[in-house]
């Protein structure tokens, strides 16, 4: 059976991982500065995090959600506390885009509205809702499109405003990403998130943060979009929740009160999940990890930024996005098969991503630097 080819692929065929570095099946050693779209967040194949899930697959992998599972509650009070939300309501399911699914629709349940607002360039996952709240037309099949999706301009204070003047009473729901991830590394400004605050509260909206990539500690806050100073109705996650154990969830602030049946999963916080999400949170505690990625990616950003060739560098924490004249297309394929280090592309094509570990090493950045500089020298003369 020929395999379903959806992705554009690198013939390179991973066997195995540690930390930030990956081998090959013929034995090569490759940087891994990508984390496969932020999914690796404590390093691949951390000794804690393997022996969590081991020790927990001998007990139990799976059962479901029709009986108590502990591990379940042991997530929700550690990620409270790390997160800072205490007093929020955690519910699990499996990726972000059914994270936001979950969101979208709890919010129309909440205020019994109908309208979606997202914004230009985000990406909110590929399920119907989640895909139809996104303005790239290749990817929303004609099943999926709806009237009741809203995209406007990302970081466009008046248009949301007299959006919301218009056609507040069926707004149900506003989602926005703290950081663009596939938009290329675009930061949305503390007073946009503020304005949505707002006008959220104004109106009986919902504020929801797809915290799927830009979150669980990447910027060095728990949620990038709590810079602003601001609290969302339901943050959403996955990605680095499970270091590459697939879970995902969102946190629900108290007001939104639930209902037996109104959300539901079979998968969603099994046993051995819960074990690999409660695992990478130890391990962003114990390794102090949401300070350790503001100073790491300050150093990224800084060095990125003396770089010959470079137009912008963006991000916060270690989600950084260096924008180019040109498509990075070639640095990215020299970086790959040159210097064997993945960094990754956006829906912009000048724009490179870097997303590496938390817990990355200095001296594996400066891997990158020193090949990038050497990359945009020769680029500079040819
Ligand atoms: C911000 C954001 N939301 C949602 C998703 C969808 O997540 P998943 O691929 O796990 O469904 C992604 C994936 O790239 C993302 O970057």
């Amino acid at each position: 059976m020929e395999l379903f080819k959806v992705y554009p692929i690198y013939d390179i065929n991973i066997e195995k991982a540690q930390g930030e570095y990956l081998w090959d099946d013929k034995g090569e050693t490759y940087l891994d500065l990508y984390g496969g779209h932020a999914v690796i967040s404590i390093g691949h194949s951390h000794p804690y995090y393997v022996q969590a899930i081991t020790n927990q697959l001998n007990k139990i992998g799976f059962y479901s959600n029709s009986v108590k599972i502990g591990l379940q509650q042991e997530l929700a009070d550690k990620l409270g506390i790390l997160s800072g939300h205490p007093d929020y309501q955690l519910f699990l399911c499996n990726s972000g885009a059914e994270a936001n699914e979950n969101a979208l629709k709890l919010a129309s349940f909440y205020n019994g509205k109908k309208k979606v607002i997202a914004f230009s360039h985000g990406f909110h996952g590929r399920t119907s809702l989640a895909v139809a709240v996104t303005d790239n037309k290749s990817i929303v099949a004609p099943v999926n499109e709806t009237e009741n999706a809203v995209i406007l301009p990302f970081n466009d204070e008046e248009v949301l405003e007299s959006y919301f003047e218009q056609h507040g009473d069926n707004i149900s729901s506003v989602i926005i990403e703290g950081m663009q991830g596939v938009g290329g590394v675009v930061l949305a400004t503390d007073s946009f998130l503020k304005k949505i605050r707002n006008l959220c509260d104004e109106y009986n909206a919902v504020y929801i943060a797809d915290s799927v990539q830009c979150g669980y500690g990447r910027s060095g806050k728990f949620f990038a979009h709590d810079y602003a100073g601001v609290q969302a109705d339901i943050y959403t996650m996955a990605k680095g929740m499970g270091n590459g154990f697939p879970i995902g969830g969102i946190i629900i602030a108290p007001h939104i009160k639930p209902k037996i049946g109104m959300l539901g999963t079979t998968f969603g916080g099994n046993h051995l999940a819960c074990a690999a999400a409660i695992a990478v949170l130890d391990v962003i505690k114990s390794e102090n990890l949401l300070s350790y990625t503001i100073n790491t990616g300050e150093w990224l950003i800084n060095e990125l930024k003396k770089l010959p060739g470079v137009k912008e560098v963006r991000g916060r924490g270690l989600m950084v996005g260096v924008e180019f004249d040109f498509p990075i297309d070639e640095i990215r394929n020299k970086l790959v098969h040159e210097y064997h280090i993945f960094v990754g592309n956006a829906h912009n094509k000048n724009v490179l991503r870097i997303l590496p570990a938390l817990n990355v090493k200095i001296e594996s950045l400066q891997k990158l630097i020193k090949a990038l500089e050497e990359i945009l020298e020769l680029k500079a003369v040819s």
